[in-house]
Formats: structure tokens, C-alpha cells, sequence
């Protein structure tokens, strides 16, 4: 039996304008690399009118009658839980399968076959895979939209789009700004798709790690394309005097295969009030969460410190894309 209707336009109602000014409608959201300027302009208009309206009346039912899969083959808290209070803040619903060794992928089922299965039943489906191009899979079976909530050492475009829209919300611009990223910048998936993101704009970018933890070659030949200077660093004294958003991030233990290399690099960089003296006033420190160390708790009373508030704007963006994958925005 084939599952009904194809990807694509499917619902005649469109409560924030015209249907046919809905770009995203039925659209997947695998890489960053699928966004312009524009897009995002996009994007983070709506996401600021969430923000408005999750703060005016906190839930309200543009996607009454939607469902949503959350399916997550690797561990999260934040990107399911805000993907979940998303959809159920726009009124639909959730079928979240967190435990995948409870469904029948346990049994063996292929990724093609399960998403083949949950779009009987549901409108969309939210997929976490340890593997890059998990999600592109995925997609090319489905007919449902598709969203990458992080494909392994791949991408991790809706964080990459909240990190953006936290940079906007806090500094008020993008342009000019010169953003510091720290830490895992090889494994860490956060930073890859920001990078390029961040690369549409005039901004510069120092790359601080450890030498066995840099940014790989591709991503720099490919921000450099965009006429982005991408510095290299191992010590962040050279480059913190010159930051306004410091973006920190966990070494991935999980992702190493010599346990004995994440021995030597997991304690690398720990930001104290000590390290934020060196600092700008007007600096925001970033942290795709979680932390294990790299950001001593001593900081978390800065105003600087941003990284609670990313969680929130990360609710906001990913009301943004769920309506707009939908057909309602
Ligand atoms: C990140 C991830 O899963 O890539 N977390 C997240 O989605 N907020 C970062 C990490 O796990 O270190």
C-alpha cells in the first residue's frame, strides 16, 4: 500500500498569507548549504514573530491537526525536547521515538523503511543519525518533509540556524562581527554548518584547537570560496581580544576512535571569569550545549554568557521551521 500524499503542497489553508508565498512548503531541511541570505532573512523573521507569540499567548494552533516524528538514534536533550514543545506550542502533535532499540530498527529495519513507515503517520519527520547523509537518505525515501536534526560529524543545520538567529537577537547584526569558534571544530557538527553559514556574511572567523581538532579542509576550502578568512589558532589569547561572539564547544569523545587521543585534548580549553578579563564588554559566549568542563559554572552569572538564553531562541527557530515545512508560514 502506498502511503498518500506525495511530498510536496498539500494543504489549502495558509493562516500567515498567501500559500503560494510559503517557499519551504513540503521542502526538507538537510544543510545549511540549501539557505541564501534571503532565506534566512526569512527564516528569522518568522522565528522572531514566534517569539512574540509563544511570549503573548505561549501556545497557539497553526499546526492543530499536524503530526510530527522525532526519530533520534543518538542520545539528545535539547534539539528533541525543543523540537517536541515546538510542535505541541503550534497546537499538533508528536510521536517521539527516542529509544530506537525499542522499535523495530532493533529488529533491523533500514532507515528507508522505517521513515517509509512513520509517513503513513505523521506529516513530518525529525531524524537524528550517528551517520553523515543519514538525513539525505532518509529524504530521498521520503515523501514527507524531512528535517536533520545532526547527522553525525556531518551537519546540524537547525542548531547552525539558532546559533545565527541567537547572534542576531543579542548583537543585532551579523555583518562585521568576528566570531570565535573553540574546541572540537573536527567532530563537532555544530560548527561545521555554522561556519558556512556564517560565511553568506562579512564576517571573520578564528578557528581555536587543539592540532588533532581542526576544522577540516573541505569546510575552510569552502568558506573560503566565500571570501572568508578562516585564522587558525591552537591558544585562544591571541584571538579573544578581537571576539564579539565566542562560540564554545564540547571535544566529542563519543566520535574518537583512540581513546587515548580524547584523553589528551578533553580538558584543552576551560573559559573561567579569569579568561573573560582579556574579554570584550559586549562579547556573547555561545555553547551548543551540553557542557562537560570547557565552561566553568563560575561564568554563568555573566551577562556575557548567552548560552542558556541559545536554548530558548532555539524553540523559536524550530516553531519557524516546522511552519514553514508545513505550508504555514
Ligand atoms: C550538539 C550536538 O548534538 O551536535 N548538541 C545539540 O544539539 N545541542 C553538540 C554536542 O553534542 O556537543
Amino acid at each position: 500500500m502506498e502511503c498518500l500524499p506525495a511530498k510536496g503542497p498539500v494543504s489549502p489553508h495558509l493562516p500567515f498569507g498567501d500559500q503560494r508565498s510559503a517557499p519551504f512548503y513540503g521542502k526538507d531541511i538537510l544543510s545549511v548549504k540549501q539557505f541564501t541570505r534571503e532565506d534566512l532573512e526569512y527564516i528569522f523573521g518568522v522565528a522572531h514573530e514566534m517569539r512574540e507569540m509563544v511570549a503573548r499567548v505561549g501556545s497557539f494552533d497553526l499546526l492543530k491537526g499536524k503530526i510530527m516524528a522525532s526519530l533520534f538514534y543518538e542520545p539528545s536533550t535539547r534539539t528533541s525536547s525543543s523540537f517536541l514543545s515546538a510542535m505541541k506550542r503550534l497546537g499538533g502533535d508528536v510521536i517521539p521515538i527516542n529509544e530506537v532499540r525499542y522499535s523495530s530498527v532493533s529488529k533491523g529495519e533500514s532507515l528507508p523503511d522505517t521513515v517509509r513507515t512513520l509517513e503513513c503517520y505523521v506529516d513530518v519527520i525529525v531524524l537524528r543519525h550517528p551517520e553523515v547523509g543519514a538525513s539525505a537518505l532518509a529524504a530521498r525515501y521520503a515523501r514527507k518533509p524531512v528535517i536533520n536534526a545532526g547527522d553525525g560529524v556531518g551537519e546540524h543545520p537547525t542548531q547552525a540556524l539558532l546559533d545565527l538567529f541567537t547572534i542576531i537577537e543579542e548583537l543585532g547584526r551579523v555583518q562585521g562581527l568576528t566570531v570565535t569558534m573553540l574546541g572540537d571544530l573536527k567532530y563537532g557538527r555544530t560548527v561545521h554548518s555554522l561556519a558556512y553559514l556564517l560565511s553568506l556574511y562579512g564576517v571573520k572567523i578564528n578557528f581555536v584547537s587543539p592540532e588533532i581538532l581542526k576544522m577540516p579542509a573541505d569546510i575552510l576550502s569552502q568558506i573560503e570560496e566565500k571570501e572568508i578568512t578562516g585564522a587558525e589558532f591552537t591558544d585562544l589569547d591571541q584571538a579573544l581580544p578581537e571576539t564579539d561572539v565566542l562560540y564554545v564547544t564540547r571535544v566529542q569523545k563519543e566520535r574518537f576512535e583512540d581513546i587515548a587521543e580524547y584523553e589528551i585534548v578533553k580538558n584543552a580549553y576551560t573559559i573561567t571569569p579569569e579568561t573573560l578579563k582579556a574579554a570584550k564588554e559586549q562579547m556573547i559566549i555561545m555553547h551548543p550545549l551540553p557542557r562537560v568542563g570547557e565552561i566553568s559554572i563560575a561564568v554563568d552569572d555573566d551577562p556575557r554568557a548567552a548560552y542558556f538564553r541559545q536554548m530558548e531562541y532555539g524553540l523559536y527557530v524550530r516553531m519557524a521551521l516546522l511552519a514553514m515545512v508545513l505550508g504555514k508560514a
